[in-house]
């Protein structure tokens, strides 16, 4: 007996196999109802006397290290079956980084904002979802006034009898109202933001997009510091030798109102296809502030007097790139967004 345990012993340890099915079949031989071990324990039971102690212990120590060198082969053969990605090929090409650019119109609009840190604003914000008194009633809109109408406000909660619905701010003019009722002048703020009408979708409308909003109230303030401040702006924004149009213009909130034009940095004011041939480009509109607006954010008219300007983000964007369709911006195709590298 002691012959054929030593020798089962050097099979066990001699035993290799790179296959599943050999290791299984080994165990098989070994340990199976008619396997090797099991009739070495048949024989061991007829074994009497001092031997029976010696044996056993033999026996036993054979059979642990049968199990354990089984499972290690096993275990040895998983692993090297398992997925290839657990396998490190150092002579692999390396997975180029790839570093994101900042959104065009994120660009545009610290850029706006940083123009007018330069005259001492600070930012402001404000909810995107508003509440009708913010959006209308503090500027001035009359009840009747067609933004408040469902075809262009997108309304969150309206009911019958409410007089101060929740919707979607349409324009950042709301954050002004915010800060005006929670503070008094001076006041210089800009104030950024997301907005939402209802439009259909096309490459000149869009039912989001963005704005940056102007406010300053303080004592004297005039139109001809609104015309100086537009000025500096159009000038850091698309270069010294702009010039700033003012033409008349209506919004509730301001008296007397004006849309804001700067000559085209692009034919240098003769006219091309991005103005249209006027030699002039929109870029938003402005005014002082109305007085029904200040009393509303109980700020005393006759004393302070304030300055407001809205702009497009978009605008200003498709003026400075000149890609005129306004879904690009919003459509995060990387082909288009691959182009702008300007860091800010
Ligand atoms: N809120 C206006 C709009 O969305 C833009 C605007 C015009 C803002 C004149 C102003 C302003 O502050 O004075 O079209």
């Amino acid at each position: 007996m002691h012959n054929k345990i030593s020798a089962l012993l050097s099979e066990v340890e001699e035993f290799t196999s790179d296959s599943a099915q050999k290791v299984e079949e080994f165990r098989v031989k070994l340990l199976g109802k008619k396997g090797d071990l099991t009739l070495l324990f048949e024989e061991f039971k007829q074994v009497s006397g001092e031997a029976k102690r010696e044996l056993g212990q033999k026996i036993n120590e054979l059979k642990s290290r049968a199990l354990s060198r089984i499972s290690e082969l096993k275990q040895a053969l998983e692993s090297e079956s398992a997925p290839a990605a657990l396998t490190l090929d150092v002579s692999r090409p390396g997975t180029a980084g790839c570093i994101g650019t900042r959104h065009p119109i994120a660009t545009v609009r610290s850029e706006i904002l940083a123009i007018f840190r330069q005259l001492g604003f600070t930012v402001a914000e404000g909810p995107e979802i508003e509440d009708d008194w913010h959006v209308f009633g503090a500027l001035n809109f009359p009840p009747e006034h067609p933004a408040r109408d469902m075809q262009d406000t997108f309304f969150i909660e309206k009911k019958e009898d409410s007089e101060n619905p929740i919707l979607l701010r349409t324009h950042t003019s709301s954050i002004q109202v915010r800060v005006m009722e929670k503070s008094q002048p001076p006041i210089r703020i800009v104030c950024p933001g997301r907005v939402f009408r209802n439009e259909a979708i096309s490459a000149r409308a869009h039912c989001m997009f963005h704005q940056v909003e102007g406010l300053y109230v303080d004592q004297n303030v005039s139109f001809a510091d609104l015309k100086q401040t537009l000025l500096y702006f159009a000038r850091e924004m698309f270069g010294a030798d702009v010039e700033i149009r003012l033409r008349p213009s209506f919004f509730p909130f301001t008296e007397p109102s004006a849309e804001m034009d700067v000559s085209c940095s692009i034919c240098g004011g003769k006219g091309c296809n991005i103005c249209k041939g006027t030699g002039w480009l929109e870029v938003g509109g402005c005014g002082l502030v109305d007085q029904n607006v200040l009393d509303s954010c109980k700020i005393d008219s006759q004393k302070y007097s304030g300055f407001a300007f809205g702009m497009g983000v978009e605008r200003i964007a498709m003026l400075k790139y000149q890609a005129r369709d306004l879904r690009l911006y919003f459509e995060n195709d990387v082909r288009f967004l691959r182009q702008f590298t300007a860091v800010v």
